[in-house]
Protein backbone atom coordinates (compact mmCIF):
# COMPACT_ATOMS: atom_id res chain seq x y z
CA UNK A 1 0.00 0.00 0.00
CA UNK A 2 1.44 3.29 -0.87
CA UNK A 3 0.41 6.75 -0.16
CA UNK A 4 -0.36 8.92 -2.90
CA UNK A 5 -1.35 12.37 -3.58
CA UNK A 6 -3.27 13.64 -6.87
CA UNK A 7 -2.86 16.81 -8.48
CA UNK A 8 -6.38 18.49 -10.53
CA UNK A 9 -9.77 16.33 -9.55
CA UNK A 10 -10.82 16.50 -13.33
CA UNK A 11 -11.90 13.90 -15.21
CA UNK A 12 -8.54 11.55 -15.11
CA UNK A 13 -7.63 12.75 -11.47
CA UNK A 14 -11.24 11.24 -10.40
CA UNK A 15 -11.00 8.24 -11.58
CA UNK A 16 -7.44 7.42 -11.15
CA UNK A 17 -8.11 8.61 -7.37
CA UNK A 18 -11.09 5.90 -7.34
CA UNK A 19 -9.00 3.33 -9.28
CA UNK A 20 -6.48 3.35 -6.89
CA UNK A 21 -7.63 3.57 -3.66
CA UNK A 22 -9.39 0.06 -5.05
CA UNK A 23 -5.87 -1.73 -6.20
CA UNK A 24 -5.57 -0.83 -1.74
CA UNK A 25 -3.34 2.51 -2.00
CA UNK A 26 -4.51 5.31 0.34
CA UNK A 27 -5.32 8.30 -2.17
CA UNK A 28 -5.85 12.08 -1.22
CA UNK A 29 -6.56 14.34 -4.17
CA UNK A 30 -5.83 17.94 -4.19
CA UNK A 31 -7.49 20.83 -6.20
CA UNK A 32 -8.06 24.17 -5.82
CA UNK A 33 -11.62 24.45 -6.31
CA UNK A 34 -13.41 23.95 -2.86
CA UNK A 35 -16.77 23.57 -4.39
CA UNK A 36 -15.66 20.75 -6.37
CA UNK A 37 -13.67 19.35 -3.26
CA UNK A 38 -16.60 19.20 -0.90
CA UNK A 39 -19.63 17.63 -3.93
CA UNK A 40 -16.54 15.05 -4.26
CA UNK A 41 -15.58 14.64 -0.42
CA UNK A 42 -19.33 13.15 -0.04
CA UNK A 43 -19.26 10.97 -3.28
CA UNK A 44 -21.05 13.40 -5.93
CA UNK A 45 -19.09 13.97 -9.39
CA UNK A 46 -19.91 16.30 -11.51
CA UNK A 47 -19.82 14.83 -14.49
CA UNK A 48 -21.32 11.48 -16.31
CA UNK A 49 -18.94 8.38 -16.36
CA UNK A 50 -20.28 4.63 -15.83
CA UNK A 51 -19.47 2.84 -12.86
CA UNK A 52 -17.54 5.79 -11.48
CA UNK A 53 -20.27 6.75 -8.79
CA UNK A 54 -20.27 3.50 -7.23
CA UNK A 55 -15.98 3.15 -7.41
CA UNK A 56 -16.01 6.47 -5.42
CA UNK A 57 -18.49 5.93 -3.10
CA UNK A 58 -17.23 2.74 -2.11
CA UNK A 59 -13.48 3.93 -1.36
CA UNK A 60 -14.81 7.09 0.30
CA UNK A 61 -16.27 4.72 2.89
CA UNK A 62 -13.00 3.00 2.95
CA UNK A 63 -11.30 5.78 4.05
CA UNK A 64 -9.11 5.30 1.09
CA UNK A 65 -9.51 8.30 -0.54
CA UNK A 66 -10.32 12.14 0.52
CA UNK A 67 -10.16 15.29 -1.19
CA UNK A 68 -8.31 18.42 0.20
CA UNK A 69 -8.12 22.17 -1.10
CA UNK A 70 -4.23 22.07 0.76
CA UNK A 71 -1.06 20.97 -0.56
CA UNK A 72 0.32 20.49 2.42
CA UNK A 73 -2.24 17.63 3.63
CA UNK A 74 -2.91 16.20 0.32
CA UNK A 75 1.49 15.82 0.23
CA UNK A 76 2.08 15.15 3.74
CA UNK A 77 2.73 11.74 3.68
CA UNK A 78 2.86 10.97 0.17
CA UNK A 79 5.72 8.70 -1.95
CA UNK A 80 3.97 9.51 -5.13
CA UNK A 81 2.75 12.77 -6.74
CA UNK A 82 0.34 12.02 -9.81
CA UNK A 83 -0.41 15.23 -11.74
CA UNK A 84 -3.57 15.08 -13.61
CA UNK A 85 -4.13 18.98 -14.43
CA UNK A 86 -5.68 20.29 -17.83
CA UNK A 87 -2.94 21.49 -20.42
CA UNK A 88 -5.26 23.75 -22.87
CA UNK A 89 -4.57 23.93 -26.33
CA UNK A 90 -3.05 27.66 -27.39
CA UNK A 91 -3.60 29.35 -30.53
CA UNK A 92 -1.16 28.05 -32.58
CA UNK A 93 -2.38 24.40 -31.23
CA UNK A 94 0.73 23.65 -28.88
CA UNK A 95 -0.17 22.40 -25.39
CA UNK A 96 -0.49 25.14 -22.47
CA UNK A 97 2.38 24.19 -19.56
CA UNK A 98 1.03 27.11 -17.13
CA UNK A 99 -1.45 24.64 -15.01
CA UNK A 100 1.68 21.91 -14.96
CA UNK A 101 4.46 24.42 -13.97
CA UNK A 102 1.89 25.83 -10.88
CA UNK A 103 1.33 21.92 -9.98
CA UNK A 104 5.21 21.45 -9.99
CA UNK A 105 5.59 24.96 -7.88
CA UNK A 106 3.14 23.78 -5.27
CA UNK A 107 4.84 20.35 -5.08
CA UNK A 108 8.11 22.00 -4.80
CA UNK A 109 7.25 23.89 -1.82
CA UNK A 110 4.76 21.62 0.25
CA UNK A 111 6.27 18.35 -0.53
CA UNK A 112 7.02 16.12 2.22
CA UNK A 113 10.42 14.20 3.43
CA UNK A 114 11.45 12.35 1.26
CA UNK A 115 10.16 14.25 -1.78
CA UNK A 116 7.27 12.11 -3.52
CA UNK A 117 8.22 11.14 -6.89
CA UNK A 118 6.20 12.74 -9.28
CA UNK A 119 3.89 10.76 -11.92
CA UNK A 120 2.88 13.00 -14.36
CA UNK A 121 -0.44 11.79 -16.22
CA UNK A 122 -1.16 14.82 -18.31
CA UNK A 123 -0.81 15.15 -21.96
CA UNK A 124 2.15 17.61 -22.04
CA UNK A 125 3.90 19.54 -24.43
CA UNK A 126 6.51 16.92 -25.61
CA UNK A 127 10.16 17.71 -24.19
CA UNK A 128 9.00 18.75 -20.85
CA UNK A 129 9.65 15.62 -18.43
CA UNK A 130 12.64 15.97 -19.13
CA UNK A 131 13.24 20.10 -18.89
CA UNK A 132 11.49 19.78 -15.56
CA UNK A 133 14.09 16.70 -14.25
CA UNK A 134 16.90 18.59 -15.42
CA UNK A 135 15.67 22.13 -13.93
CA UNK A 136 14.76 20.35 -10.09
CA UNK A 137 17.22 17.93 -10.60
CA UNK A 138 18.31 17.93 -7.15
CA UNK A 139 14.69 18.17 -5.75
CA UNK A 140 12.37 15.86 -7.41
CA UNK A 141 12.20 12.83 -9.71
CA UNK A 142 10.25 13.18 -12.45
CA UNK A 143 8.16 10.36 -14.45
CA UNK A 144 6.00 10.43 -17.80
CA UNK A 145 3.32 8.11 -17.44
CA UNK A 146 0.60 8.82 -20.19
CA UNK A 147 -2.92 7.82 -19.13
CA UNK A 148 -5.01 6.57 -22.27
CA UNK A 149 -8.54 6.50 -20.31
CA UNK A 150 -11.63 6.77 -23.08
CA UNK A 151 -14.77 8.76 -21.84
CA UNK A 152 -17.42 6.67 -20.41
CA UNK A 153 -15.72 3.38 -20.58
CA UNK A 154 -12.77 5.26 -18.15
CA UNK A 155 -13.49 2.73 -15.33
CA UNK A 156 -12.99 -0.27 -17.52
CA UNK A 157 -9.86 1.39 -18.94
CA UNK A 158 -8.15 1.54 -15.59
CA UNK A 159 -8.62 -1.71 -14.59
CA UNK A 160 -7.66 -2.90 -17.87
CA UNK A 161 -5.18 -1.44 -19.93
CA UNK A 162 -4.13 -1.76 -22.90
CA UNK A 163 -0.29 -0.54 -22.10
CA UNK A 164 1.37 1.38 -19.24
CA UNK A 165 3.95 3.47 -20.27
CA UNK A 166 6.49 4.53 -18.13
CA UNK A 167 8.82 7.18 -19.44
CA UNK A 168 11.79 8.58 -16.97
CA UNK A 169 15.71 8.58 -16.84
CA UNK A 170 15.57 6.89 -13.24
CA UNK A 171 14.88 3.15 -13.90
CA UNK A 172 14.35 2.32 -9.90
CA UNK A 173 11.65 5.40 -9.48
CA UNK A 174 10.45 3.84 -13.11
CA UNK A 175 9.84 0.51 -11.59
CA UNK A 176 8.02 1.56 -8.25
CA UNK A 177 5.55 3.24 -10.13
CA UNK A 178 5.23 0.14 -12.41
CA UNK A 179 4.94 -1.79 -8.42
CA UNK A 180 1.04 0.39 -8.66
CA UNK A 181 0.41 -1.09 -11.87
CA UNK A 182 1.12 -4.93 -10.90
CA UNK A 183 -2.23 -5.66 -10.13
CA UNK A 184 -3.45 -4.60 -13.47
CA UNK A 185 -1.04 -7.37 -15.32
CA UNK A 186 -0.50 -4.56 -18.25
CA UNK A 187 1.72 -5.08 -20.69
CA UNK A 188 4.51 -2.35 -19.13
CA UNK A 189 6.97 -0.22 -21.63
CA UNK A 190 9.65 1.33 -20.07
CA UNK A 191 11.39 4.40 -22.34
CA UNK A 192 12.45 7.98 -21.68
CA UNK A 193 10.41 10.64 -20.86
CA UNK A 194 9.86 12.54 -24.68
CA UNK A 195 8.97 8.91 -26.44
CA UNK A 196 6.30 8.30 -23.67
CA UNK A 197 4.71 12.19 -24.24
CA UNK A 198 4.74 11.43 -28.06
CA UNK A 199 3.08 8.21 -27.53
CA UNK A 200 -0.09 9.96 -25.98
CA UNK A 201 -0.10 12.64 -28.76
CA UNK A 202 0.83 9.88 -31.16
CA UNK A 203 -2.02 7.43 -30.11
CA UNK A 204 -4.55 9.74 -30.63
CA UNK A 205 -3.18 11.19 -33.70
CA UNK A 206 -3.58 7.80 -35.58
CA UNK A 207 -7.07 7.06 -33.88
CA UNK A 208 -8.40 10.31 -35.26
CA UNK A 209 -6.58 9.38 -38.83
CA UNK A 210 -8.28 5.76 -38.58
CA UNK A 211 -11.69 8.07 -38.54
CA UNK A 212 -11.10 10.24 -40.80
CA UNK A 213 -9.91 7.67 -42.84
CA UNK A 214 -13.41 5.90 -42.26
CA UNK A 215 -14.73 9.23 -42.96
CA UNK A 216 -12.91 9.57 -46.56
CA UNK A 217 -14.43 6.02 -47.76
CA UNK A 218 -17.39 6.21 -46.75
CA UNK A 219 -17.59 9.17 -49.54
CA UNK A 220 -16.25 6.48 -52.21
CA UNK A 221 -18.31 3.63 -51.04
CA UNK A 222 -21.40 5.22 -50.75
CA UNK A 223 -21.30 6.42 -54.28
CA UNK A 224 -20.37 2.85 -55.54
CA UNK A 225 -23.01 0.81 -53.61
CA UNK A 226 -20.96 -0.28 -50.99
CA UNK A 227 -21.63 -1.94 -47.72
CA UNK A 228 -20.04 0.85 -44.95
CA UNK A 229 -20.66 -1.48 -42.20
CA UNK A 230 -19.30 -4.63 -43.64
CA UNK A 231 -15.97 -2.36 -45.24
CA UNK A 232 -15.58 -1.71 -41.45
CA UNK A 233 -15.85 -4.83 -40.30
CA UNK A 234 -13.04 -6.70 -43.18
CA UNK A 235 -10.77 -3.97 -42.07
CA UNK A 236 -10.98 -4.22 -38.67
CA UNK A 237 -10.81 -8.17 -39.10
CA UNK A 238 -7.27 -7.50 -40.24
CA UNK A 239 -5.08 -7.40 -36.96
CA UNK A 240 -2.92 -4.97 -39.06
CA UNK A 241 -5.34 -3.05 -38.84
CA UNK A 242 -7.40 -3.13 -35.85
CA UNK A 243 -10.24 -3.02 -34.08
CA UNK A 244 -12.28 0.52 -33.62
CA UNK A 245 -12.37 3.56 -34.58
CA UNK A 246 -13.27 2.52 -38.17
CA UNK A 247 -17.14 3.63 -37.98
CA UNK A 248 -17.81 6.98 -40.26
CA UNK A 249 -20.02 9.29 -38.50
CA UNK A 250 -20.57 12.89 -37.90
CA UNK A 251 -16.47 13.20 -37.22
CA UNK A 252 -14.30 12.97 -34.39
CA UNK A 253 -14.52 15.70 -31.06
CA UNK A 254 -13.77 15.33 -27.68
CA UNK A 255 -11.05 16.69 -25.17
CA UNK A 256 -8.58 14.44 -26.57
CA UNK A 257 -8.67 14.05 -30.49
CA UNK A 258 -9.04 17.33 -31.58
CA UNK A 259 -6.34 18.63 -29.29
CA UNK A 260 -3.95 15.89 -29.68
CA UNK A 261 -3.55 15.71 -33.60
CA UNK A 262 -3.17 20.02 -33.71
CA UNK A 263 0.00 19.65 -30.61
CA UNK A 264 0.94 16.43 -33.20
CA UNK A 265 0.43 19.22 -36.65
CA UNK A 266 2.39 21.69 -34.34
CA UNK A 267 5.15 19.68 -33.42
CA UNK A 268 5.82 18.50 -36.53
CA UNK A 269 5.50 22.03 -38.05
CA UNK A 270 7.76 23.36 -35.63
CA UNK A 271 10.41 20.88 -36.68
CA UNK A 272 10.08 21.50 -40.18
CA UNK A 273 8.98 17.70 -40.98
CA UNK A 274 5.57 17.41 -43.07
CA UNK A 275 2.61 17.91 -40.89
CA UNK A 276 0.33 17.58 -44.41
CA UNK A 277 -1.33 14.17 -43.16
CA UNK A 278 -2.56 15.87 -39.51
CA UNK A 279 -4.23 19.12 -41.76
CA UNK A 280 -5.94 16.46 -44.16
CA UNK A 281 -6.83 14.30 -40.93
CA UNK A 282 -8.42 17.92 -39.42
CA UNK A 283 -9.90 18.95 -42.81
CA UNK A 284 -11.68 15.62 -43.38
CA UNK A 285 -13.23 15.79 -40.11
CA UNK A 286 -14.54 19.23 -40.34
CA UNK A 287 -16.00 18.36 -43.83
CA UNK A 288 -18.26 15.40 -42.42
CA UNK A 289 -20.67 18.43 -40.89
CA UNK A 290 -20.53 20.26 -43.75
CA UNK A 291 -21.50 17.06 -45.59
CA UNK A 292 -24.47 17.01 -43.98
CA UNK A 293 -25.39 20.55 -44.32
CA UNK A 294 -24.84 20.14 -48.04
CA UNK A 295 -27.36 17.46 -47.66
CA UNK A 296 -30.26 19.38 -45.80
CA UNK A 297 -29.38 22.44 -48.05
CA UNK A 298 -30.46 20.19 -51.34
CA UNK A 299 -33.10 18.63 -49.85
CA UNK A 300 -35.13 21.39 -47.95
CA UNK A 301 -33.66 24.70 -50.09
CA UNK A 302 -33.27 27.58 -47.77
CA UNK A 303 -32.54 26.37 -44.48
CA UNK A 304 -33.92 29.72 -42.86
CA UNK A 305 -36.65 29.40 -40.73
CA UNK A 306 -36.74 25.65 -40.89
CA UNK A 307 -36.70 23.41 -37.86
CA UNK A 308 -33.90 21.01 -37.68
CA UNK A 309 -33.74 18.23 -34.98
CA UNK A 310 -30.65 17.24 -33.89
CA UNK A 311 -30.42 14.06 -31.53
CA UNK A 312 -27.63 13.79 -29.14
CA UNK A 313 -25.70 16.56 -28.46
CA UNK A 314 -22.20 15.26 -26.25
CA UNK A 315 -19.14 14.44 -29.04
CA UNK A 316 -19.84 10.58 -28.35
CA UNK A 317 -22.22 8.13 -26.10
CA UNK A 318 -21.84 7.65 -22.58
CA UNK A 319 -20.68 10.54 -21.58
CA UNK A 320 -22.23 14.56 -21.14
CA UNK A 321 -18.88 15.91 -22.21
CA UNK A 322 -19.98 18.87 -24.95
CA UNK A 323 -15.96 19.54 -25.46
CA UNK A 324 -15.40 19.98 -29.36
CA UNK A 325 -18.40 18.06 -30.00
CA UNK A 326 -19.23 17.63 -33.56
CA UNK A 327 -23.19 17.50 -32.68
CA UNK A 328 -22.67 21.46 -32.03
CA UNK A 329 -20.54 22.21 -34.72
CA UNK A 330 -23.17 21.14 -37.02
CA UNK A 331 -26.00 22.76 -34.68
CA UNK A 332 -23.75 26.21 -34.58
CA UNK A 333 -23.54 25.69 -38.71
CA UNK A 334 -27.31 25.20 -39.14
CA UNK A 335 -28.02 28.09 -37.35
CA UNK A 336 -25.71 30.32 -38.94
CA UNK A 337 -27.68 29.42 -41.90
CA UNK A 338 -30.69 30.58 -40.27
CA UNK A 339 -32.55 27.08 -39.07
CA UNK A 340 -34.42 26.98 -35.92
CA UNK A 341 -32.25 23.99 -34.24
CA UNK A 342 -33.79 21.89 -31.58
CA UNK A 343 -31.96 19.08 -29.45
CA UNK A 344 -32.06 16.52 -26.85
CA UNK A 345 -29.03 14.12 -24.85
CA UNK A 346 -29.76 11.85 -22.53
CA UNK A 347 -26.97 12.90 -20.56
CA UNK A 348 -25.61 16.36 -21.73
CA UNK A 349 -29.23 18.54 -21.01
CA UNK A 350 -28.25 19.68 -18.21
CA UNK A 351 -25.17 20.94 -19.43
CA UNK A 352 -26.24 22.09 -22.67
CA UNK A 353 -29.32 24.75 -21.08
CA UNK A 354 -26.19 26.59 -19.58
CA UNK A 355 -24.34 26.45 -22.67
CA UNK A 356 -27.05 26.84 -24.85
CA UNK A 357 -29.30 29.76 -24.32
CA UNK A 358 -30.69 31.84 -26.98
CA UNK A 359 -29.25 29.95 -30.17
CA UNK A 360 -30.43 26.37 -29.61
CA UNK A 361 -33.41 24.81 -27.94
CA UNK A 362 -33.63 21.91 -25.85
CA UNK A 363 -36.04 19.48 -25.50
CA UNK A 364 -36.90 17.34 -22.46
CA UNK A 365 -36.90 14.37 -24.66
CA UNK A 366 -36.20 13.03 -28.08
CA UNK A 367 -40.28 13.51 -29.14
CA UNK A 368 -40.10 17.05 -28.15
CA UNK A 369 -36.95 17.40 -30.13
CA UNK A 370 -38.77 16.37 -33.27
CA UNK A 371 -41.92 18.20 -32.75
CA UNK A 372 -42.92 20.42 -35.78
CA UNK A 373 -38.72 19.30 -37.47
CA UNK A 374 -38.79 19.11 -41.26
CA UNK A 375 -35.39 16.88 -40.42
CA UNK A 376 -33.48 15.28 -38.26
CA UNK A 377 -30.17 14.26 -37.50
CA UNK A 378 -29.02 10.94 -35.29
CA UNK A 379 -25.61 12.99 -34.77
CA UNK A 380 -24.25 11.06 -31.17
CA UNK A 381 -24.26 7.40 -30.96
CA UNK A 382 -26.60 6.68 -27.71
CA UNK A 383 -27.69 3.38 -27.90
CA UNK A 384 -30.99 4.71 -26.75
CA UNK A 385 -31.65 6.16 -30.19
CA UNK A 386 -31.53 2.87 -32.06
CA UNK A 387 -34.89 2.01 -30.26
CA UNK A 388 -36.75 4.97 -29.96
CA UNK A 389 -40.86 5.83 -31.25
CA UNK A 390 -40.00 6.49 -34.55
CA UNK A 391 -43.55 6.35 -35.60
CA UNK A 392 -44.50 8.41 -33.24
CA UNK A 393 -41.66 10.96 -33.94
CA UNK A 394 -42.62 10.65 -37.33
CA UNK A 395 -45.94 11.81 -36.89
CA UNK A 396 -44.74 14.82 -35.13
CA UNK A 397 -42.14 15.65 -37.46
CA UNK A 398 -42.98 18.44 -40.43
CA UNK A 399 -40.94 16.73 -43.08
CA UNK A 400 -39.65 13.22 -43.83
CA UNK A 401 -35.84 13.64 -43.35
CA UNK A 402 -33.84 11.59 -41.25
CA UNK A 403 -29.78 11.38 -41.23
CA UNK A 404 -28.70 9.05 -39.54
CA UNK A 405 -25.19 9.94 -38.94
CA UNK A 406 -23.91 7.31 -37.00
CA UNK A 407 -25.58 4.72 -38.32
CA UNK A 408 -27.23 3.21 -35.26
CA UNK A 409 -30.93 2.48 -36.40
CA UNK A 410 -31.86 0.02 -39.10
CA UNK A 411 -32.83 1.30 -41.77
CA UNK A 412 -34.98 -1.10 -43.59
CA UNK A 413 -37.36 -0.33 -40.50
CA UNK A 414 -37.17 3.12 -40.78
CA UNK A 415 -37.92 3.18 -44.55
CA UNK A 416 -40.70 1.13 -43.84
CA UNK A 417 -42.26 4.01 -41.66
CA UNK A 418 -41.71 6.44 -44.95
CA UNK A 419 -38.93 8.43 -43.79
CA UNK A 420 -36.59 9.67 -46.59
CA UNK A 421 -33.44 7.80 -45.02
CA UNK A 422 -29.48 8.50 -45.34
CA UNK A 423 -26.65 7.21 -43.99
CA UNK A 424 -22.51 7.23 -44.20
CA UNK A 425 -23.20 3.40 -44.32
CA UNK A 426 -26.24 1.89 -45.89
CA UNK A 427 -26.94 2.81 -49.29
CA UNK A 428 -29.37 1.89 -51.72
CA UNK A 429 -29.07 4.89 -54.01
CA UNK A 430 -26.16 6.60 -54.45
CA UNK A 431 -25.06 10.34 -53.70
CA UNK A 432 -29.10 10.72 -52.08
CA UNK A 433 -30.90 10.56 -55.32
CA UNK A 434 -32.92 8.22 -57.75
CA UNK A 435 -32.58 8.27 -61.17
CA UNK A 436 -33.95 11.68 -62.04
CA UNK A 437 -32.23 13.38 -59.18
CA UNK A 438 -35.17 14.02 -56.94
CA UNK A 439 -35.30 11.51 -53.43
CA UNK A 440 -38.45 9.19 -52.20
CA UNK A 441 -39.78 9.13 -49.25
CA UNK A 442 -38.91 5.26 -47.92
CA UNK A 443 -35.58 5.16 -49.46
CA UNK A 444 -32.15 4.83 -48.39
CA UNK A 445 -29.76 7.62 -49.11
CA UNK A 446 -25.94 7.04 -48.84
CA UNK A 447 -24.84 10.50 -47.99
C1 LIG B 1 -9.68 9.27 -26.64
C2 LIG B 1 -8.83 8.00 -26.65
O1 LIG B 1 -9.64 6.91 -27.13
C3 LIG B 1 -8.28 7.71 -25.27
O2 LIG B 1 -7.41 6.61 -25.32
C4 LIG B 1 -7.52 8.94 -24.77
O3 LIG B 1 -6.99 8.74 -23.47
C5 LIG B 1 -8.43 10.15 -24.77
O4 LIG B 1 -8.93 10.35 -26.10
P1 LIG B 1 -12.16 9.90 -25.97
O5 LIG B 1 -11.83 11.33 -26.23
O6 LIG B 1 -12.95 9.60 -24.74
O7 LIG B 1 -10.82 9.02 -25.85
O8 LIG B 1 -12.97 9.37 -27.23
P2 LIG B 1 -12.93 8.16 -28.28
O9 LIG B 1 -13.74 7.05 -27.80
O10 LIG B 1 -11.54 7.87 -28.72
O11 LIG B 1 -13.72 8.86 -29.49
C6 LIG B 1 -13.25 10.10 -30.02
C7 LIG B 1 -14.18 10.60 -31.10
O12 LIG B 1 -14.10 9.79 -32.26
C8 LIG B 1 -15.66 10.65 -30.71
O13 LIG B 1 -16.21 11.87 -31.16
C9 LIG B 1 -16.27 9.46 -31.43
O14 LIG B 1 -17.63 9.64 -31.73
C10 LIG B 1 -15.41 9.44 -32.70
N1 LIG B 1 -15.37 8.11 -33.32
C11 LIG B 1 -14.83 7.06 -32.63
C12 LIG B 1 -15.86 7.94 -34.61
O15 LIG B 1 -16.36 8.87 -35.25
N2 LIG B 1 -15.76 6.69 -35.17
C13 LIG B 1 -15.24 5.63 -34.52
O16 LIG B 1 -15.20 4.54 -35.09
C14 LIG B 1 -14.77 5.82 -33.20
Amino acid sequence: MSNIAIVGAGHVGVVYAAGLAELGHRVKVIDIDRRKVERLSKGSIWFYEPGLPELLERNLRRRRVSFTTSYAEGLARATFAFICVPTPTTDDGSLDDIYLRKAFDEIRKHKGRPAPIIVNKSTVPVGIGDALAREFANELTVVSNPEFLAEGRAVDDFFRPSRVVIGSRDRTAAEQVAELYAPLRAPVVFTDPATAELSKLASNAFLATKVSFANALSQISGAVGADGEKLGQVLSLDPRIGQGHLRPGLGFGGSCLPKDLAAVANLARRHSASADLFSAVAALNRGQQSRIVDLLKARLGELSGKRICILGASFKANTDDLRDSPALALARQLRELGAEVATFDPAANGALHTMARGWLSVARSAGGAALGADALVIATDWPEFASLDYTRIRQVMRGSIMVDARSIVRADSLRELGFEFYSFTNTEHSNGSTENGSSVPGTVHAL
